[in-house]
């Protein structure tokens, strides 16, 4: 059995598209299991750049069937854009693309509240992508979301959203925005989505006649653990649990079917949209490594925030999500650095702090500890073995594995698929196999 998850360490953007494209050749299904179209997996082959929100960054490979799991939240519309993206470039979805008829979908009024709601907490906005990801999840768990099976009862579905509308209708004028009109809504909104139709199955099903089966499932995460909605920094984050442990229920997969875990940390750290960032640069050197990392966001193109590595972070994501090894992205992006800075624990009120606090109020009033390491100052982008590295490259590399607790099986040296070493006798390496 060889179930894996792949997972952000941090705060989302970490590299998981370019990771999950490297693994997936070795698994027969990939399978996403929370978060929507907020989030953007990049994969560069060649002169070609893909950037996948909702559909697996599995779809690249033509022999890999891909999930849309039940812990996702669906927009049609995004759906289907990708879809005709997917086809431009000649990647056909048909028969190995399946979405849950347990997803949820994400509806107009999702997206009207998610902007009305962001513009009335002003400076205090969370800074969401604005796609209507938490308004979905919020009707999820108040148990009047729309799911992607109601789309083979329209008869049913539209009573249900006609009720629907006329509520958010109510919450959207308090706001002061527009009402939607519920025939033109129905009207657009059913357009797409029964679109979706062909692709909908009863995955959970699927996925564990497959694992019976004997093959493998590539579990792909969105977002990172500190956007996790219970573990991460709250209220600054996304509206699922982006840890491993959100993949057994978003994809109905018993825990005990899943054999591994991969988290994917940048060599250094970024964050996008409000909340506290201990190690962030408001300097020169943050400077430089949004441009040389080109930190900007894939799907609203917002710049990213930048610090240095957060061993915190990362020694936190590995206790919640219990990696087996991590995948260390963009270690060719601090190549020019005379020093390298890493936190080691936070400082609050001059006691020092080694366990994550619970919350963005307190993470905001803490500083990082920083232990210093000398740069390399060496090009190591294109290194595809780890002994190739200049040796203050691995001494920073083994000194993050020893502050987080897990090994760095699998490096990434560029954009590239082939820009990366692959460790050796590591859980990479296996997983591989
Ligand atoms: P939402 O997921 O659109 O509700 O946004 C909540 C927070 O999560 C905001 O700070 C977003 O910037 C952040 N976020 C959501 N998706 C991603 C992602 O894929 N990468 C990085 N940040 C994200």
């Amino acid at each position: 059995m060889k179930n894996v998850i792949v997972a952000g360490a941090q705060w989302g953007d970490e590299g998981k598209g370019k990771v999950v494209d490297i693994l997936a050749p070795h698994f027969d299904v990939v399978a996403r299991y929370q978060g929507g179209h907020n989030a953007g997996h990049t994969v560069r082959i060649g002169e070609r750049k893909f950037i996948l929100r909702l559909i697996p960054s599995g779809i690249l490979h033509e022999e890999c069937c891909c999930v849309i799991g039940n812990g996702v939240v669906v927009d049609p519309r995004a759906f289907n854009t990708e879809l005709q993206e997917l086809r431009e470039t000649g990647i056909e979805c048909e028969g190995r693309l399946f979405i849950s008829s347990r997803a949820h979908l994400i509806l107009p009024y999702h997206i009207a509240l998610d902007r009305a709601r962001e513009e009335r907490l002003g400076v205090n906005s969370v800074g969401t992508t604005m796609r209507g990801i938490g308004p979905a999840y919020e009707d999820k768990a108040a148990r009047t979301g729309v799911r992607a099976g109601d789309l083979l009862y329209p008869d049913l579905l539209r009573e249900k959203l006609r009720a629907n509308i006329a509520q958010k209708n109510l919450e959207i004028v308090s706001m002061k925005g527009e009402p939607f009109d519920p025939d033109s809504m129905l009207d657009d909104f059913l357009s797409e989505a029964l679109r979706l139709k062909p692709f909908i199955r009863d995955t959970v099903s699927m996925i564990n006649a497959a694992v019976n089966d004997g093959k493998s499932v590539l579990i792909e995460g969105a977002q990172g653990t500190m956007l996790d909605v219970d573990h991460g920094t709250y209220p600054f984050v996304t509206s699922s649990n982006s840890t491993a442990g959100g993949a057994a229920p978003g994809l109905g997969l018993a825990p005990k079917k899943i054999t591994g875990v991969l988290g994917i940390a940048k060599a250094y750290t970024t964050r996008v949209g409000g909340g506290p960032f201990p190690t962030e640069l408001n300097d020169e050197h943050g400077a430089y490594l949004q441009k040389r990392g080109n930190e900007y966001g894939a799907v609203t193109g917002r710049p990213r925030r930048t610090g240095w590595f957060d061993a915190m972070v990362v020694r936190y994501a590995v206790m919640l999500s219990g990696y087996d090894a991590l995948a260390l992205t963009k270690l060719d992006v601090l190549d020019e650095f005379d020093e390298i800075r890493i936190s080691t624990a936070y400082r609050r009120n001059g006691e020092i702090i080694k366990d994550m606090p619970y919350g963005a109020n307190v993470l905001a009033e803490c500083e990082p500890v920083y232990e210093t390491l000398p740069g390399w100052k060496v090009a190591t982008n294109g290194t595809t073995n780890f002994d190739d590295l200049p040796s203050a490259a691995k001494d920073y590399v083994r000194r993050i594995e020893e502050l987080c607790g897990a090994p760095a099986a699998l490096i990434s040296t560029g954009p590239e698929r082939t820009e990366t070493i692959i460790r050796e006798n590591s859980p990479v390496s296996d997983w591989m196999k």
